[in-house]
């Protein structure tokens, strides 16, 4: 499982966004909010690059907001394309390409946005390339990561969870002996019992879920067809604990900030600046501006 494979998954099972939906409506209108601001300073027949877009949740707010505006999205992941999205004429979404070398001509864009995606790269490729593509007066608008927003804090105890799941004769590894007849029910219920008594946050969406397919499993017979649900399963496991993984090592403390700012100016970009994200006082990630 490479990092993009993880991504390929996670898009191509339908999800619209990755780090909102799973949080709560006032960080989705901060957010929101972010883009509404940043579509006021347009005015007309502009082109917009949304990068790491994943499947498109930019530009899917943004095409509401800005009438006669063309916006591409492009990840390094298999993104899925939209179908049947109002304003999707408007919304163009380009999979496999990677933001540290970018397909398009100099001086294009109006605006290069990009939402928890930025970071991902190594930005001392990608701002270069965000530089090229923007035209001058155009601007970055970046939505990032911070090592200490609830979101990276949540992941953190996600990946714990993971940890625990894949220790060895852990979960995992029982469900797997199970399913190939190398453990009974009973040693992957007491397992699975040890799990549930250890002390520490469990997620519905990790723990719970695997909660539920150990009741599942146990109620088949070993067989091959049951070890290769489980191998599924757990392929799609180990992509989530990349995924947030990925996450983690993405966010941008303040020393990375000040280097993001750093980098931006030696490059040419005026009006860098950075500012702390927050939503009920629980930090968010950051915002990163500039202008060519
Ligand atoms: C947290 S998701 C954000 C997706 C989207 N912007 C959103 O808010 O829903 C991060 C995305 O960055 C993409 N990514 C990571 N490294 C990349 C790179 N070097 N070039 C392009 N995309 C990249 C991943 O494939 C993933 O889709």
């Amino acid at each position: 499982m490479n990092d993009k494979n993880a991504w390929d998954i996670y898009w191509q099972s339908g999800h619209k966004e990755s780090c909102i939906s799973d949080s709560y409506d006032a960080l989705s209108n901060t957010i929101r909010n972010i883009w509404i601001e940043a579509a006021k300073h347009l005015t007309h027949k502009v082109e917009i690059l949304d990068l790491a877009t994943g499947n498109g949740s930019v530009p899917r707010i943004l095409s509401k907001l800005c009438t006669n505006t063309k916006i591409i999205g492009v990840d390094r992941a298999n993104v899925f394309p939209l179908n049947n999205e109002q304003n999707s004429n408007a919304i163009e979404l380009i999979p496999n390409i990677d933001i540290t070398d970018l397909p398009f001509s100099k001086n294009r864009f109006d605006l290069v946005t990009s939402q928890f995606g930025f970071e991902y790269a190594d930005e001392n490729l990608a701002l270069p390339q965000v530089y090229k593509v923007l035209k001058e007066g155009g601007s970055f608008r970046f939505i990032s990561h911070h090592s200490n927003s609830k979101i990276v804090t949540m992941n953190n105890r996600k990946l714990y969870e993971f940890k625990r799941l894949f220790e060895t004769n852990g979960l995992i590894d029982t469900i797997s002996q199970y399913t190939l007849g190398a453990a009974t029910s009973s040693q992957l219920l007491e397992v699975k019992q040890d799990y549930m008594n250890g002390q520490f946050d469990k997620s519905n969406q990790i723990s719970g879920q695997l909660i539920k397919a150990v009741d599942y499993f146990i109620s088949q017979a070993p067989s091959d067809t049951l070890h290769t649900q489980a191998k599924d399963m757990i392929a799609r496991i180990h992509a989530e604990q990349s995924r947030i993984e990925q996450m983690s090592k993405a966010s941008l403390d303040e020393n990375d900030s000040k280097s993001f700012k750093a980098l931006a100016k030696q490059l040419g970009f005026k009006d860098v600046a950075s500012k702390v994200i927050e939503v009920d006082q629980n930090v968010i990630g950051w915002l990163l501006t500039g202008k060519r």
